[in-house]
């Protein structure tokens, strides 16, 4: 038997409607979701690490100004997601105590190095791209705050993905040596991108519960598909080489057939042993010890205008 909570909550999630902060709902939807938001706000708190470290070394201005904004860009959806997982009942100090002890996740692919500048034009095209292809559906989640929030972040990660490709594009119309960073960038991020939509859909434990939620609306390997499917004929335009020899486009399912995945390797980076992960976790507690002082501040002057209104 139902109770009028439950047979409300259900009838929302049925309706295709949106659940609210103030309506009820089960606890484990509550959990699910400051877990995916949180994990989702931190991929884009410390996805500010591998693209500011080429802050400073953008080959113009120009370059320059465009990355920066990118990067606070990717600043601002971490606290717009921040605050819908605060909508839950999380506070922000328990979110960043998660982040900063390392025992919240936080996407893989952000754990992998950007030596040169190609990774710039590397990650806003494959990175984001694969972004803006799993977080399109995520704008229709059950969830209010969750999905209004998607809809302004995929509109600036297009912005994010043009930029992207643009600076492939310049590189590939560059140089012989320009032309080999650009590919050698795809060839190191190509496989970690389609990574980024998590695990095989028979190894993705939350898949069931959170498509009957109607958190998800495709499954990883479903929108991993979609991703590659929308690749190709970009690839094609820049003329840059997918690294995957058995690529190749299959009539019987109308869609493009790959090679294995290692998912070694993701496991391997989910467990903390990716070729950057302790560096990301330390230079995150650096910055949080070094804001200490600001934080502190601002409570104090907090406090002091709450005295000085004071009857
Ligand atoms: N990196 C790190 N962890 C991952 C990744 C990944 N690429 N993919 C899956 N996982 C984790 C899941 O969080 C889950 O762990 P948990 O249960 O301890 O939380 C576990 O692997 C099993 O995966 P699933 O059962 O498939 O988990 P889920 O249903 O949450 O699906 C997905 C994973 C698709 C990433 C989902 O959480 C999602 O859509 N999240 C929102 C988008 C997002 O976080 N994007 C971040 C990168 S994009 C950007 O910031 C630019």
């Amino acid at each position: 038997e139902l109770t009028d909570e439950e047979r409300r909550f259900s009838e929302i999630i049925a309706a295709d409607s949106r659940v609210e902060p103030r309506d009820w709902m089960p606890d484990a939807y509550r959990r699910t979701l400051i877990r995916q938001i949180s994990q989702h706000g931190h991929s884009e708190i410390i996805g500010m690490q591998p693209e500011g470290n080429w802050i400073t070394r953008a080959p113009s201005l120009k370059r320059k100004a465009i990355l920066m904004a990118k990067v606070q860009d990717e600043a601002g959806h971490g606290l717009y997601l921040y605050s819908a997982a605060q909508t839950l009942g999380i506070t922000r100090d328990e979110i960043t105590e998660q982040l900063i002890t390392g025992k919240a996740k936080y996407s893989s692919i952000f754990n992998y190095p950007t030596p040169t500048w190609a990774d710039m034009g590397a990650i806003g095209w494959l990175v984001d791209g694969a972004a803006i292809c799993n977080q399109v559906p995520l704008c229709r989640a059950s969830y209010g705050p969750y999905g209004r929030a998607m809809v302004r972040i995929c509109k600036e990660e297009s912005f994010h993905q043009r930029q992207g490709f643009e600076i492939l594009l310049t590189l590939m119309q560059g140089s012989p040596a320009q032309r080999e960073m650009a590919q050698d960038a795809v060839n190191r991020w190509y496989w970690p991108s389609l990574m980024m939509f998590g695990p095989p859909d028979d190894q993705s434990p939350n898949s069931a519960q959170s498509t009957a939620w109607k958190i998800k609306r495709f499954s990883n390997d479903e929108l991993r598909q979609r991703f590659i499917g929308m690749l190709v004929p970009q690839a094609e335009a820049l003329g840059v080489t997918l690294p995957d020899p058995h690529l190749r486009w299959d009539e019987e399912t109308q869609q493009y057939a790959h090679s294995e995945i290692d998912w070694t390797e993701f496991f391997e980076v989910l467990a903390g042993r990716g070729p950057m992960n302790a560096e990301r976790l330390r230079a995150r507690r650096e910055a949080h010890e070094n804001g200490a002082w600001v934080r502190e501040a601002a409570a104090e002057y907090a406090r002091k205008r709450l005295d000085t209104r004071a009857p």
